[in-house]
């Protein structure tokens, strides 16, 4: 979808959907809902005073002016409660009508930037979240069927952000073209997701992540089974013994050698099939495990963005991609491997995979000294068990980080909560054999699981995400299509803006 950011008024845009939005209780629109209501005769608080129109969050009206403003349609949404607004709120509302839009077949649309005006928000945040709601909203799932209308399809072509006044252009124009970057870092993440395991490789990643690269001047560095192997990476080289796809490491960095910067790590687990190895997956949605590899597409969305942006931060995206399944050649339970840190492992289960690719990557960004370290992973079911759909897990040892985290998700619309990491968790992961084992059991699953990555973040801040609850929706829900969501790219890019502030 084309972004565009023009200054106008909303009574003399041609298109084929105007957007305009209002709260609960309005009984007389202000701003560019009231233009258009002045140029409508009325309709709208006409409709307002009959109850048509309420304003409730995601409520679309949609009206034809019949020629009394150049629009085709004008597309009335609700934005909810005035004390309940926010930025989430903008980009559900962009969706819902951006969805109706496009279903009513219009391909060129306009939208003022929600919140903007009365609701006060930054102009520039609100025009950012308008954009990420309307092409979030309106995501095409990549389909494989040889009759698809893939592309052809009922899709918007356009998107315009129109803003009336001249103070708030330079503000509008900004956070759109940011809001663009960001929606599409995004759809980079869920089309990742989307491909299917045996499309979405770990060298298929790799190619993708040179691809970012390329564009945006950064380093990137692929090392092979072999370089890691040499590294002492005996975790992370483990997981991919059952397979014949080649393992890759993915290290990209962006403003790499830049010594006065501070250095942020990304990782994002990247095991593009989890079938779960010898200790073998019921079959049950074992096709889901196409997924597992989203905190890997998160990660290379998010350096998409960091490189188009062009942030002022040394960030290093790591990527380990994998495949888990088994074979003669397999990692077995009882096994005992050791990390690139020395500390050896027992394998109890080979399907708790990821915090062994996981660890070897938490080892290695130790060498890059940094500020902070942020890890996303699809890594334990019982986090969906403890938070759901509705948030990712968050644990760690940088209590600044939570908190610049916790702030990030609240203006992204990326929510985390965070589950506690009491030392007495570690028991559950004694080892008879070795430093610990890989699983802690079925209490608290995911806080073991966590507990685990600590022995291998050491010497710098760290947080640790659990998304396997949040990476894909099987259901529709508002700017989340089925399939993959981004989580994470909205949240590491935010938090990386306002890394200084
Ligand atoms: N990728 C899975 C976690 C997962 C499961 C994500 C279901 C989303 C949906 C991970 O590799 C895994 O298999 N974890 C095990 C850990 C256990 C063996 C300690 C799990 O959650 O069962
Ligand atoms: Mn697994
Ligand atoms: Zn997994």
């Amino acid at each position: 979808m084309d972004v565009i950011v023009k200054q106008g008024n909303v009574t003399d845009e041609v298109t084929d959907a105007l957007v305009v939005s209002l709260f609960e209780g309005t009984t007389s629109p202000g701003g560019g809902t009231g233009a258009v209501d002045r140029a409508l005769d009325g309709m709208v608080s006409q409709l307002i005073a009959n109850g048509d129109i309420r304003g409730k969050l995601k409520e679309v009206t949609v009206l034809y002016p019949a020629g009394k403003i150049p629009a085709q349609r004008v597309l009335v949404v609700g934005l909810g409660k005035q004390e309940t607004f926010g930025y989430e709120q903008v980009r559900q509302a962009a969706a819902a009508a951006a969805q109706r839009a496009r279903d009513l077949g219009a391909t060129l649309l306009t939208s003022i930037a929600h919140g903007a005006g009365t609701g006060g928000l930054d102009p520039a945040m609100a025009a950012q979240a308008t954009v990420e709601g309307t092409v979030l909203g309106t995501y095409q799932l990549k389909n494989f069927k040889s009759n698809s209308s893939n592309g052809a399809g009922r899709m918007l072509q356009s998107l315009t952000i129109l803003e009336a006044s001249a103070e708030k252009m330079a503000s509008v124009a900004n956070g759109t073209e940011a809001g663009q970057i960001i929606a599409q870092a995004t759809c980079l993440a869920r089309d990742l997701g989307n491909t299917p395991g045996n499309i979405a490789t770990p060298t298929y990643l790799a190619r993708v992540a040179q691809d970012i690269a390329a564009e945006t001047g950064m380093r990137i560095e692929i090392l092979e089974q072999e370089d890691t192997r040499k590294l002492g990476m005996g975790a992370f080289v483990g997981v991919s013994l059952g397979s014949e796809e080649p393992a890759k490491f993915i290290v990209m960095e962006h403003n790499a050698g830049k010594a006065d910067l501070p250095t942020i790590v990304l990782i994002g687990k990247g095991i593009t099939f989890d079938s779960g190895g010898i200790s073998i997956k019921p079959s049950e949605k074992m096709e889901e495990m196409k997924y597992d590899m989203c905190g890997g597409g998160a990660v290379l969305g998010a350096m998409q963005a960091v490189g188009r942006l062009g942030l002022p931060l040394h960030v290093v995206g790591i990527v380990p991609a994998s495949e888990n399944l088994p074979s003669s050649t397999a990692m077995k339970p009882g096994d005992i491997l050791t990390a690139m840190n020395g500390k050896t492992i027992e394998i109890i289960s080979t399907d708790a995979e990821g915090r062994l690719v996981l660890a070897d990557s938490l080892c290695y960004a130790a060498r890059y000294q940094p500020a902070a370290v942020v890890d996303l992973a699809t890594l334990t079911g019982a986090i969906t068990v403890a938070l759901g759909n509705q948030c990712a897990g968050m644990f760690g040892s940088g209590e600044e980080l939570k908190q610049h985290l916790s702030a990030a998700a609240q203006v992204s619309g990326d929510r985390v909560w965070e589950l506690p990491l009491y030392p007495e968790y570690a028991d559950q992961i004694k080892s008879e054999w070795a430093d610990m084992k890989n699983s802690g059991g079925r209490l608290a699953g995911s806080i073991t699981a966590a507990a685990f990555l600590a022995n291998f973040a050491e010497g710098y801040p760290w947080v640790h995400l659990d998304i396997a609850g949040v990476a894909w929706t099987t259901t529709e829900r508002g700017y989340n299509v089925k399939g993959a969501t981004g989580f994470g790219v909205r949240l590491l890019v935010e938090m990386l803006r306002t890394w200084h502030k």
